[in-house]
This record gives C-alpha cells, structure tokens and sequence, in this order.
C-alpha cells in the first residue's frame, strides 16, 4: 500500500458528545463527526426523544435538546449499540428521570454497567431494575468522591456528565483517562463546566447549575490510525497518514517498531513503512495509556505473519478473541490458554470465507485479507460500517483490491 490517507473523527468520542448535547436546552455544535453505524444510531436515539438534529455539512452536527418528549433508551437501540447508555447520566443530571434498558452481553463478554449505577446512587439518584431496564430518579444530584474499582471508559463520561450539574463537588477516583474522555470533557468545559484534572485519573468537577451551547471539534480517530498504520505493516507500505493526533498512539507505535516497521513524523503528518516480515511482539491490553484493547484483533494479524512466536494478553475484555478461529482458518496457527493468544508466525495467510463478529474483529479480518493469497469474502461487515468510516475506500484509494459485495 501506498500514498496519503486522511483520518475520520473519533467513534468513541463522538458519541459521548452527542450524548452530552442533552445537558443543555441550547445549540450544541460539533465538527468532524464521522459518517459511521454509531453516530447514526446516537442520532435516532437522540430525535426519538425530541432532540433537534440538523446536518448543516456533511461532518458536522446541531443538536438542540430544547424540550424532550420522552427519557428513555430502549432496548432494540441498546442492544445494538452499548454505547446508548450513555444518555443516562445527562437525562438525570437534567430532568431528574431516565429509562435506559439494561445492554445484555455482546460479543465480547458479559459488559456490566454496575459502576455507572453506583456512581449515580452515590450521587444520589433512586435506582430500579425493572423488565430488562434501568429506572432511574432524583431531584437534583448531589457530588460526591466516587472510586471506580476498573478503569470504565463509558462510565468515567457518563459520571463525568451527570456531575456537572450536580450540586457541589464530584471527585472521580480511578478515572479512565483515555483521550476520548478527555474530550468529552473539553466539550463540557466550553458549556460551563467547571472540571479539573482532566487526563488524568483524578478529576473534580465543581457542579453549575445549568451549562449552555458550546461549538466543538471532535479528535481524530486514534484506533483508525493504528488500523491503518498495521495494513501498512502487513503489506509491507509506505504510508502518510493526515490529521492524527501521534501522543494518542504511542504505545502502539513502539509495539510497531519493535515488530521492524519505521514510523516517524514527516511533514505533519505519521509516515508509516514496513519492508520486511515482522518480527514477534509481546503484548499486553490495559486501559490508557497502555495498549489499547481496540487494537488487539488488528495487531494480532500482523503476530500472525511474524518471523516467531508472539504472545497477547488480552487483559480488558474477557471474550475479545472471536477472531482467531477465523484467522486460523486462514492458515494463523494461533494457541489460547485463558487470556493469553500465543501466535507462531507464518510465512503467508491464504484467503477464505470468513466471519466477522464484532467491530475490531472485522478490521482483523480485512486487514488478513489484505496479506492472504487470494481472494478472502469477509460476511457480516455491517460490524465494519459501525465504527469506520469508508474504509474500503480509504484502503483502495492506497492500492488495496477491496470491493463491497452484497452478501
Ligand atoms: C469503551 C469503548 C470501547 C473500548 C473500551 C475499552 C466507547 C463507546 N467504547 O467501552 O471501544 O473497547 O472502552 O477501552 O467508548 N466494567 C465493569 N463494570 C462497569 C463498566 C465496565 O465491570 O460498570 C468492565 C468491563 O466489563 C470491562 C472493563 O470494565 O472488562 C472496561 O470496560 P469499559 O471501559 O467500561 O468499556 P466501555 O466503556 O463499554
């Protein structure tokens, strides 16, 4: 692969700020939001319960969140999109009342929400589990110091959100401090919020009694990058890659160096090559700024090309290796004992009919279809459009043979 690529607007801090546009009755505008599965489904969420919602351009967002009509998440949007959850701390910390159906398990393990709902009971909200939901209720929510036994990227933001109109001070203890959250929580300091400690895992917000309109640019999409920067890697490129953020990626990009690849800043922009098999990686997946479990299934596929043995330790998720038998069946020769994944290299993947599973394994899959011999049919890419924004043609525009079949 070769050439330029730009990069899309970050999923995971997009939607937190579409959610965050229900702590306001005014115009919360944001820029760079990606066209993606995600988004959209954030946005019907968001209108069903009266949110305006303009397009003005085609990344950019107007919400206006003036007067709802209904408080609730309900359980065909939950499910097919975690994320949702993330209205419950705004509707709250606003309206005093929300129902949000309770997510289930997905692909990657059991997924609780327990430490969301025990930041808010602490903070004073009356909490109910009804027929599969969420029912919640206070009059104003009142700050308190609230220690996360797991770093929780979701439940960090949406604690974050509800503390900002609660009355006096919210310490979060133990917050995720990934860049997303970060994000989410400039946005809020354009809309009045007063919040300190932001990046880092100590953070206290001193409540305000409303928050007003704000205009934002979301960052770029650092798990996009990484995707990018690994095809790279697989196919042996030379790539510059436009408008991401490298700090948000380093971990990854030390990982990658390791394996043989040369990346470095050039002309503000992440030039990317590779012009050898890899060498075998060790890695081990942790909240941030360790590696990022969103990369797990990605980097896997570049273990599986190695000139070794490699191990990866997926530490966040329990059942985040849905890929591997799917990779297997491209010729990987990949072990699992628990959590760990030990990976013996192999001199080249041939190209099969494969399934993808959830979001990260279905660029796993693209990305081994990019290095196999002959052609690989990846179903269910749906997982795909969820969370990247015109990948197929992102990847062609830099030489990849890839086309959308309807399935
Ligand atoms: C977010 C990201 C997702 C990423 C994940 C980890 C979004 C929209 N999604 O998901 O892409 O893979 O972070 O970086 O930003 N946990 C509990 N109880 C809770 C909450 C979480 O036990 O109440 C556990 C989870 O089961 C998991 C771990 O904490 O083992 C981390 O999960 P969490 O950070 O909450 O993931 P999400 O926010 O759902």
């Amino acid at each position: 692969m070769q050439g330029e690529v730009w990069v899309s607007g970050a999923k995971n801090a997009a939607l937190p700020s579409i959610a965050a546009s229900l702590l306001t009755g005014e115009e919360v505008f944001l820029e760079n939001v990606p066209h993606l599965g995600d988004v959209r489904t954030m946005l019907t969420l968001l209108e069903r319960m009266g949110t305006e919602v303009e397009r003005p351009d085609s990344h950019s967002l107007s919400l206006r969140a003036q007067r709802l009509t209904s408080w609730e998440a309900p359980y065909e949007m939950v499910k097919t999109m975690r994320a949702s959850i993330l209205v419950l701390g705004p509707l709250l910390a606003r309206f005093g009342k929300a129902r949000v159906s309770l997510p289930g398990g997905c692909s990657i393990g059991s997924r609780p929400i327990d430490l969301h709902l025990m930041g808010l009971e602490r903070m004073g909200a009356q909490i109910e589990l009804k027929e599969g939901y969420v029912e919640a209720a206070c009059r104003r929510l009142k700050g308190n110091t609230i220690l996360f036994d797991i770093s929780t990227v979701t439940g960090t933001e949406n604690l974050l959100m509800a503390a900002c109109l609660a009355e006096g001070r919210t310490i979060l203890e133990n917050a995720a401090r990934e860049p997303e959250v970060s994000d989410l929580a400039q946005l809020l300091v354009s809309m009045g919020a007063c919040i300190e400690g932001i990046g880092s895992s100590r953070i206290v917000v001193e409540g305000v009694k409303e928050l007003k309109g704000a205009r934002h640019r979301i960052i770029p999409d650092r798990i996009e990058v990484g995707t990018l920067v690994v095809a790279v890697g697989i196919t042996k490129g030379d790539v510059l890659i436009r408008g991401a953020i490298p700090e948000h990626i380093q971990i990854l990009f030390e990982k990658l160096r390791e394996a043989g690849m040369t990346i470095q800043m050039e002309d503000q922009a992440i030039r990317a090559r590779m012009d050898r098999r890899p060498s075998p990686v060790n890695i081990r997946t942790l909240p941030y700024p360790g590696f990022a479990t969103d990369m797990q299934a990605q980097v896997m596929v570049l273990a599986s090309l190695g000139r070794g043995r490699s191990m990866i330790a997926e530490t966040v998720f329990e059942n985040r290796f849905m890929h591997i038998n799917e990779l297997m069946r491209m010729g990987a020769k990949i072990r699992v004992a628990g959590s760990n994944a030990f990976i013996q290299g192999v001199p080249r993947l041939s190209g099969a009919p494969v399934m993808a599973t959830d979001l990260r394994a279905s660029a796993c899959l693209v990305l081994a279809g990019l290095a196999a011999d002959g052609v690989t049919t990846v179903s269910r890419v749906y997982h795909l459009d969820r969370g990247y924004e015109g990948i197929e043609q992102k990847l062609s525009a830099l030489g990849a043979k890839i086309e959308r079949v309807s399935e």
